[in-house]
């Protein structure tokens, strides 16, 4: 066989990884909590071709959106699969293929589904390759979470911890949630999360990020354990504006959110504020705006949908 292929789905984090302490290994300055996003996945197929070096194209398939990865994306993406065949000890070449079902660069985690997805074809293809063992789901992650941090994540479901080098699944009480990401804008974005993280640490307020996060972290897995969901709710929504905050107090200041993002965010808060519940509301390093739902508010759901007819509800 020559051809392996593989998926992953994307994750939101609720705690945020922003910040690196070691660049090259991808290390985060603080843990970060996560909840995959099952129905966002990428798709990854390796050929092994006799050519002299690997290449990527976009994976046609009939169910994922073809949007050509730019050129620094295409070069990160085959540098991954570099340290991977350097893992495995395996020289040969192969064409990468890869499309997402879901819009990339928008803040839609886009980079996690993506490396692990090719993680794990990269796992599949090679530890069939070099007759080794198959690495355990723990390893890949972590192989993972060399090319991209949050992509560790997308190996475990529904809830990921990455807490230093290690990254594993959580069970929490909240079993199964609704996931809704309103699109307000779907190019890609001005200012990549691998940049913001080298950003954030000029801003005065990093100092006592790691703590702020770690502290926040402890808070928000008692509230998802006990069923605490307003107090998760203003956890996770005090987090997302600590990184924004984080971005817009950088030496050079940078941001994310749009007028559009603001009218979404105002529509959850009043929300809220109206009936003493809602869905958890977090923003990723983009403008779009990631809504969770238990899934007894179905119809809170649609009444969200309804007042925000004006953009699209993926998920
Ligand atoms: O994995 P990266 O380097 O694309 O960083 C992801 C950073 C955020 O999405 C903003 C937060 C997170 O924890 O996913």
């Amino acid at each position: 066989m020559s051809k392996w292929i593989a998926s992953a789905p994307a994750n939101i984090a609720l705690i945020k990884y922003m910040g690196k302490r070691d660049a090259a290994r991808n290390l985060a300055c603080n843990p970060s909590l996560s909840y995959t996003l099952s129905n966002l996945t990428s798709t990854v197929e390796l050929e092994l071709v006799p050519h002299l070096e690997d290449s990527w194209e976009p994976l046609q398939t009939p169910d994922t959106i073809k949007l050509p990865l730019n050129l620094a994306g295409q070069q990160r993406f085959l540098n991954h699969l570099a340290r991977l065949k350097q893992h495995f000890g395996f020289q040969g070449h192969f064409i990468v293929r890869s499309a997402n079902n879901f819009p990339h660069n928008a803040g839609i985690a886009s980079s996690a589904s993506s490396f692990a997805a090719l993680t794990r074809c990269a796992c599949q293809a090679l530890a069939e390759l070099t007759s080794r063992s198959l690495p355990f789901i723990t390893e890949q992650a972590r192989l993972s979470a060399l090319g991209s941090g949050s992509s560790g994540r997308s190996f475990f479901q529904p809830w990921a911890l990455w807490q230093d080098e290690n990254i594993t699944g959580l069970d929490l009480a909240y079993k199964e949630l609704l996931h809704k990401v309103v699109v307000v804008q779907a190019e890609a974005k001005a200012v990549s999360s691998s940049e913001a993280h080298a950003k954030v640490s000029s801003s005065l307020l990093f100092a006592n990020r790691p703590e702020r996060a770690t502290q926040r972290l402890e808070k928000l897995i008692a509230c998802l354990q006990n069923q605490d969901w307003p107090q998760a709710f203003e956890l996770v929504w005090q987090e997302f504006w600590d990184m924004h905050a984080l971005f817009e107090t950088a030496s050079v200041p940078f941001g994310y959110l749009t007028a559009e993002s603001m009218t979404v965010l105002r529509v959850v808060r009043d929300i809220w504020q109206r009936e003493g519940d809602g869905p958890i509301v977090t923003v990723d390093a983009g403008p779009n705006v990631h809504l969770l739902f238990r899934p007894e508010q179905q119809a809170m759901q649609q009444q969200i949908a309804q007042r925000l007819h004006q953009f699209t509800l993926l998920g």
